[in-house]
């Protein structure tokens, strides 16, 4: 399809560097502008919709492909792109939500993780897809047998225990279930979770003792709104719910908040009796008719003696796609990194912003003519600041059309990029993805 034509009659999604790629293609041997620092020994890889029959009725619902790059050494050995091969991949015309309680129906569009020696394309309402190192895939992971439902897009590991924590939620009860795997692989519990009705709940949060789950007034069922069926209620509510890591339904607390739709958590961590939550938090989703709401940068502290939450908005600009480093995940933390957008073209950066949690300052790094996508911060070798390490992101350059993995300086991310990785194919913008290191000898 001539993508460029059609531009006023397609959606954003299926235009521009939003329209998915044909080729699957494998260069090695990229050429490097800059200099790339040796220590990144690993893969890059980041997810996305690319509609296999080349359309899809939502920007949510394109097939998943993976782009993958491979640095060592100072070097930047390959790209890749790869789909992920699921059901509806090999059969697009298939009507997803007709399958859609078929739990190896997935999309695998939206992150890969790496865990316990696994790769892991997800999507939030069906099982993980396994892919090998060469992104290959492997096929649907249910951990030996044992994950009987969906699991997120959003899992989170803990640094400290290594343990890969997640829910799932269903359209049918039980609506929402946790599930713990050990640092190794074995899925520790499965609890099905009480909450009053099948929401649309995109990430939760950890902190080094809990589990945080966001019930919000995102609804699925009723008509489409916006695409999906999915609308916002003006009369369920919104809380928190707040569980240990190894607890059960029994120990939920729940904790009610303004009404909001929160895509992604920055992150979470525990500070005496307080939990604190950083979110991009939206006034609303998937409202018919009103006009969107940005989502901007906002804290929840949750007092957990006396019940109150606190609500505090902590920036007036419009961020999505916030990271921390792997390591503070769930822990006291001062830099976050997400990326600043507008209408023009939605779901992509036009620069990326750091903060700093301690001072309420931040920096930003000005893309210039380019757009890019989620920044991955990856450590520096032997680091011992929190910011000592990489931001990597795939940027679009629209009018000389070229894609590049860029490395910036996370101690000083307004600076240039160290590093631009030329790719010599048309990386489509995407969702997530991961840095995921070589492992060392003896790990
Ligand atoms: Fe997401």
């Amino acid at each position: 399809m001539d993508h460029e034509e059609s531009e006023s009659t397609t959606p954003f999604w299926l235009t521009g560097n939003w329209a998915p790629t044909q080729v699957e293609a494998t260069a090695t041997s990229l050429e490097v502008e800059g200099r790339l620092p040796p220590e990144l020994d690993g893969r890059y890889l980041r997810v996305g919709p690319n509609p296999a029959n080349g359309s899809s009725p939502h920007a949510l619902l394109g097939d998943g492909m993976i782009h993958g790059v491979r640095l060592c050494g100072g070097r930047a050995d390959w790209y890749r792109n790869r789909y992920v091969r699921t059901p509806h991949q090999a059969n697009p015309s298939s009507h997803y939500f007709e399958k859609f309680a078929e739990l190896d129906n997935s999309l695998a569009n939206t992150h890969v993780v790496g865990h316990a020696g696994r790769i892991l394309a997800l999507e939030e309402a069906h099982l993980p897809y396994e892919v090998d190192a060469n992104l290959e895939t492997v096929g649907p992971y249910d951990f030996g047998g044992r994950l009987a439902g969906s699991m997120t897009a959003h899992p989170k590991i803990c640094p400290e225990t290594g343990e890969l924590l997640f829910f799932g939620y269903a359209l049918s009860p039980p609506y929402l279930t946790y599930s713990r795997v050990s640092r190794d692989g074995v899925l520790l519990q499965s609890e099905p979770i009480t909450v009053k009705a099948a929401t649309f709940m995109h990430d939760f949060n950890v902190t080094r003792n809990f589990v945080i789950f966001m019930d919000l007034p995102a609804l699925w069922g009723g008509s489409l709104t916006d695409g999906l069926p999915i609308h916002w209620s003006e009369d369920y509510g919104a809380r928190l719910g707040v569980m240990p890591r190894d607890g059960t339904d029994a120990d939920v607390r729940w904790f009610d908040i303004e009404p909001c739709y929160v895509f992604h958590p920055m992150n979470a961590y525990e500070s005496g009796d307080e939990i604190v939550l950083d979110v991009c938090r939206s006034e609303y989703k998937f409202k018919a008719g009103a006009p969107q709401s940005k989502p901007r940068l906002h804290r929840w502290s949750i007092d957990t003696r006396s019940g109150n939450v606190k609500e505090t908005p902590l920036d007036d600009r419009a961020i999505e796609f916030p990271r921390v480093p792997d390591d503070r995940v769930g822990r006291h933390y001062r830099y976050g990194y997400a990326f600043e957008f507008d209408d023009e073209i939605p779901l992509v950066a036009k620069r990326y912003v750091k903060f700093d949690m301690q001072n309420g300052t931040s920096v930003a790094h000005d893309l210039g003519g380019r757009l890019g996508g989620e920044a991955v911060f990856v450590p520096a070798s032997g680091a011992s600041a929190e910011d000592d390490g990489y931001l990597l992101a795939f940027t679009r350059d629209l009018s000389a059309q070229k894609s590049e993995l860029i490395v910036l300086d996370a101690s000083q991310p307004e600076r240039d990029a160290i590093a631009r990785v030329q790719i010599p194919e048309r990386v489509p913008f995407g969702f997530h993805g991961s840095w995921i290191p070589d492992a060392k000898e003896g790990e």
